[in-house]
């Protein structure tokens, strides 16, 4: 069965503007794909009626014909107008509810797979038409590497990659709820915010974007990294600021929440640095509960991660239909 890596991301910034009508937020973030990822085997065959079959090692919470992964097969099979017999297995090993993606990072690694598995290409800008649908940052997912994301978050830019960055994740075990956490932010709506106020919202989100576009290094830029969901999180679970600090305290640069949390990230000038900070944290934390789990990871680039999808489709592509293009 081909087995494809679902990788996660983290947020180096991460600002939310305004309400939308939809019911949506305005954001600004810098995603970066991580070396941290679910392994996903999936078959598909074409016959008379679709089946979709979904299992995973870890339990995912909800009924498996609402599981984002068999949605995005579901969804691919109506728009192409295929029918067939999927099968998907899970190895998951990226934190569900952590802020760093897991389910849309299934989600696209279907939307890429299955039309290579079932010899039809679909470009780019139809699966990411898709990944909206499914959620605002499978999008990104389709892409990786490091990218710049407006509107929802399903907008995206692509910037120069950040390589081999090395970093310390601690995910603490706590599922936040997204649509919660938006809602606790308690924004305004657009109409409400002057051109001005909505500069000084971006205006060190800009400043990051500019320093990576720069490919600048890290410490140049990890003070504009900012995370808007981190005084809502901290207010509901105390013990995610005092994480946070014990990664700062390794001398992270820069130390920060991803997505709306739960997991805090810290990234460090080389792979020994990250290595000692990890050793240090798993001793402090020892004690903690079981379900919290620090690990290492490095960035992923764009290239990286077409490369490793290469690799695992390359048994039944010639390389012609993958990676999708626009
Ligand atoms: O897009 P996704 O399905 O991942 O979003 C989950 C929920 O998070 C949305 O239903 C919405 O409540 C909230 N959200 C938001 N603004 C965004 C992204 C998500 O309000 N840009």
């Amino acid at each position: 069965m081909p087995r494809v890596p679902a990788f996660a991301k983290i947020n180096l910034g991460l600002k939310v503007l305004y309400r939308r009508a939809d019911g949506y937020h305005r954001i600004a973030t810098l995603f970066q794909m991580i070396s941290l990822c679910d392994q996903i085997e999936i078959e598909a065959t074409r016959s008379p009626e679709t089946t979709i079959e979904l299992s995973s090692d870890v339990e995912i919470p909800g009924e498996v014909g609402d599981n984002l992964a068999s949605r995005a097969a579901r969804m691919l099979l109506d728009e192409i107008g295929v029918s067939a017999q999927v099968t998907i297995r899970i190895e998951k090993r990226i934190p569900m509810g952590g802020g760093l993606g897991g389910g849309s990072a299934d989600a696209a690694a279907v939307l890429l797979a299955l039309p290579a598995l079932l010899g039809e290409r679909v470009e780019v800008g139809r699966l990411a038409g898709m990944g909206t649908r499914l959620g605002s940052d499978v999008p990104f997912f389709l892409m990786g590497g490091t990218c710049e994301a407006h509107g929802r978050g399903e907008l995206l830019e692509m910037l120069p990659d950040i390589e081999g960055l090395h970093g310390v994740l601690i995910a603490p075990g706590l599922h936040v709820s997204t649509p919660g956490a938006y809602r606790a932010l308690a924004r305004p709506q657009e109409a409400e915010l002057t051109q001005g106020a909505k500069d000084a919202i971006l205006g060190r989100f800009r400043a990051l974007v500019g320093s990576v576009y720069r490919r600048e290094p890290p410490e140049v830029w990890a003070a504009d990294c900012e995370n808007d969901f981190e005084p809502v999180a901290f207010a509901q679970y105390a013990q995610l600021e005092s994480l946070l600090g014990a990664i700062s305290a390794t001398g992270a640069q820069p130390a920060r929440m991803s997505g709306s949390g739960s997991t805090l990230f810290g990234i460090y000038e080389s792979v020994e640095a990250a290595a000692a900070a990890e050793a240090k944290l798993k001793g402090e934390l020892s004690g903690h509960a079981t379900a919290m789990r620090v690990e290492k990871f490095h960035t992923v680039s764009r290239r990286h991660y077409e490369r490793a999808w290469h690799t695992a489709l390359s048994s039944i592509t010639d390389g012609a239909s993958w990676p999708p293009r626009s």
